[in-house]
């Protein structure tokens, strides 16, 4: 039903003719063609989040695992004004998003960065508070879920203030809520909720949610 439902909605909301969906479903072809898991964002998320940027104007965003660029391409190709950096810590994940952003005309707004989120994010963070680079109106973290809550830190020194950070994968089918489970991608769900909670630079709330790719939800988080 969850799919029904997301499969109906999103028809309507934003059916096939829409300018987007050849650039979408060739990201989505490609990545699977070439092996990538089939864990990217959903088309309802990809266009939440494509509308929130709308809403908060934003111009610079960042993004902390690419995969196959598919979320990239619904943040950009729904907001003419938004320029993204996309962090990848896999090169043939980074090549194949490349390959599905070139196809999908954004190559001039999506710079992809092949590197690890721990070593490229404090290079970005220096570029900032150097003046060299401009804050970010909105950080969608989707990566290695052990390493959440460090990414988080480094989007919120980067982020401006009103500036949005979604953290993807917190809930696990409510596996965040069962402490009898000890596996490190649901400790990284629990560290990032319970560290942003007592973190005096934003304030934030859980989402969850349910659709085609399952039970999950999101941490939402707006820098004071
Ligand atoms: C996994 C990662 C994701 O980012 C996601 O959205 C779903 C699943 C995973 O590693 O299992
Ligand atoms: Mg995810």
């Amino acid at each position: 039903r969850w799919t029904a439902v997301d499969a109906y909605a999103m028809s309507h909301c934003h059916p096939s003719s829409r300018p987007n969906t050849k650039a979408l479903e060739n990201a989505l072809t490609a990545s699977k063609a070439a092996g990538l898991p089939d864990i990217s964002a959903s088309p309802a998320q990809g266009k939440f989040m494509a509308l929130m940027c709308r809403m908060l104007g934003v111009e610079h965003a960042l993004e902390v695992g690419t995969l196959g660029g598919y979320s990239a391409i619904w943040l950009c190709s729904e907001n003419p004004q938004l320029r993204l950096t996309t962090v990848e810590y896999n090169a043939r994940n980074a090549e194949v998003a490349r390959k599905n952003i070139e196809f999908a005309g954004l190559s001039d707004r999506i710079e992809v960065i092949n590197g690890a989120g721990l070593d490229v994010l404090p290079r970005l963070k220096e570029e900032v508070l150097a003046g060299e680079r401009p804050r970010f109106g909105f950080v969608f973290i989707d990566a290695d879920k052990p390493n959440n809550w460090n990414y988080f830190s480094l989007a919120a020194d980067m982020a401006k203030p009103k500036a949005a950070i979604c953290v993807d994968n917190v809930v696990r089918r409510g596996k965040v809520a069962d402490f009898s489970i000890d596996d490190p991608r649901v400790v990284g769900g629990r560290t990032v909720i319970e560290n942003a909670g007592k973190d005096p630079r934003v304030d934030s709330v859980v989402i969850q949610s349910v659709g085609e790719k399952n039970y999950d939800g999101c941490l939402w988080a707006v820098l004071n």
